[in-house]
């Protein structure tokens, strides 16, 4: 049956693939695409979609009360998709008051508008609708080196990008407990794949290695992080959305658990032997390392493996030459991210029109 979603933060990195992937999967539906378009919003990442009827995109802020409502009473949205959000760790870092303003306002603005909107009777919802959260590990805080978050873990995260991303969650759960709203969380390890902005470690590590560039690494690199390919994000969020008992939160990840030094050597190494052979390990550059930084993060992703059959689909091996080689044949995209003009690509396609 004929869906229509709001996709919020769609001109990002995960929110773009998730469009990508939904246009190719579903034939009958429609995808309203909000998204304030800040520094880590970029259009470029959806122009083969940008004249697709089923792909309509809105520039608008989530935390924009009228702008939002607008949207809701234009269209019956069946699902929001919240991935609208300020995303980088150590930005949160220097200046946490934006990261609080959307990441938190921002959703709550949008659960007040699903509730107005879907509401049909007491504690009743029109059928079938569903909020969806796209969240984070990074809320349950930091492991030693033993066990695995689940989704019972409590709570305790240490920056405020992830202090922001817990309070939303707090938020979607509170919705769900007090007015019944019906609604899901996905807290995932982190993705790497296409279009992903390159302040991230794993594109500003192959960017720098197709530049000749240094390689950061912070403190002794032997943070581990639980690296999943994002197509198997969107396809997880995809299931929970259709499939996912209301109320409940899922982990996604797929024990691809690496210290942050080897996957700049698996890059160094690929790039070494397939590309630039001049391309070695002399470009590893430790630096001072990121204030609180957390040591280790694993998902049990066992929930959403029994109740909805998701496993990743993506080994890391794989995984990593496919993006390594899909930025090699998009260094236009990188060129336009790393000057800026990518900013300007909205105005000019529509000064096209
Ligand atoms: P991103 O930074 O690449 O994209 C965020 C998008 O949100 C951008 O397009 C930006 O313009 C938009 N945006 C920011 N503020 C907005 C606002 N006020 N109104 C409307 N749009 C706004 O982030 P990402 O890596 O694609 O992450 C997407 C979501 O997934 C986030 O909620 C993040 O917390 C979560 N997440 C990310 C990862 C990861 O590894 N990247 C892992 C788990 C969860
Ligand atoms: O775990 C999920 C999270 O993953 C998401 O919620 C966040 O939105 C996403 O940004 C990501 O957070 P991280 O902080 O883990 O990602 P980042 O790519 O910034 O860093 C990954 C690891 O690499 C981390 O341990 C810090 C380290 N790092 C990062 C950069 C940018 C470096 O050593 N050098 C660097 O230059």
């Amino acid at each position: 049956m004929s869906k229509t979603y709001l996709v919020t933060g769609g001109a990002g990195f995960i929110g773009s693939n998730f469009i990508h992937y939904l246009l190719k999967k579903h034939q009958d539906i429609l995808l309203v695409n909000v998204d304030k378009l800040t520094y880590a919003g970029n259009l470029e990442n959806l122009a083969s979609v940008m004249d697709d009827k089923r792909h309509v995109f809105a520039q608008a802020d989530i935390c924009d009360k009228d702008a939002m409502e607008k949207l809701f009473d234009l269209y019956d949205f069946d699902y929001v998709v919240n991935f609208a959000a300020e995303s980088h760790v150590d930005r949160s870092i220097k200046d946490p008051d934006v990261f609080a303003r959307t990441n938190v306002m921002g959703t709550v603005n949008l659960l007040n508008l699903a509730k107005k909107h879907w509401l049909i009777g007491e504690d009743t919802y029109k059928p079938g609708v569903k909020f969806q959260q796209v969240s984070t590990d990074e809320v349950y805080g930091a492991l030693g080196s033993e066990g695995f978050f689940t989704e019972t873990t409590p709570l305790s995260p240490h920056s405020p990008y992830s202090a922001s991303k817990a309070s939303a969650d707090l938020f979607v759960q509170a919705y769900g407990d007090t007015y019944k709203l019906p609604l899901n969380i996905t807290r995932c390890s982190n993705n790497y794949g296409p279009y992903q902005f390159p302040e991230k470690l794993i594109p500003l590590m192959i960017n720098n290695c197709l530049t000749k560039k240094q390689l950061p690494v912070y403190g002794d690199g032997m943070q581990v992080r639980d690296w999943l390919y994002v197509e198997d994000h969107c396809r997880a969020i995809d299931l929970v959305l259709s499939k996912g008992r209301p109320g409940e939160v899922y982990n996604v990840g797929g024990h691809n658990e690496r210290p942050n030094v080897f996957i700049v050597k698996s890059i160094i190494d690929y790039v070494h032997d397939s590309i630039d052979p001049s391309v070695s390990e002399a470009l590893i550059k430790h630096v001072v390392d990121r204030k609180g930084h957390d040591r280790r993060y694993g998902i049990d992703p066992q929930k959403i493996k029994d109740e909805l059959g998701w496993e990743p689909e993506t080994m890391f091996e794989d995984g990593i030459k496919l993006t390594i080689r899909w930025y090699l044949e998009h260094r236009e995209w990188m060129e336009h991210v790393t000057s800026g003009s990518y900013q300007k690509y909205y105005e000019q396609m529509y000064a096209n029109r």
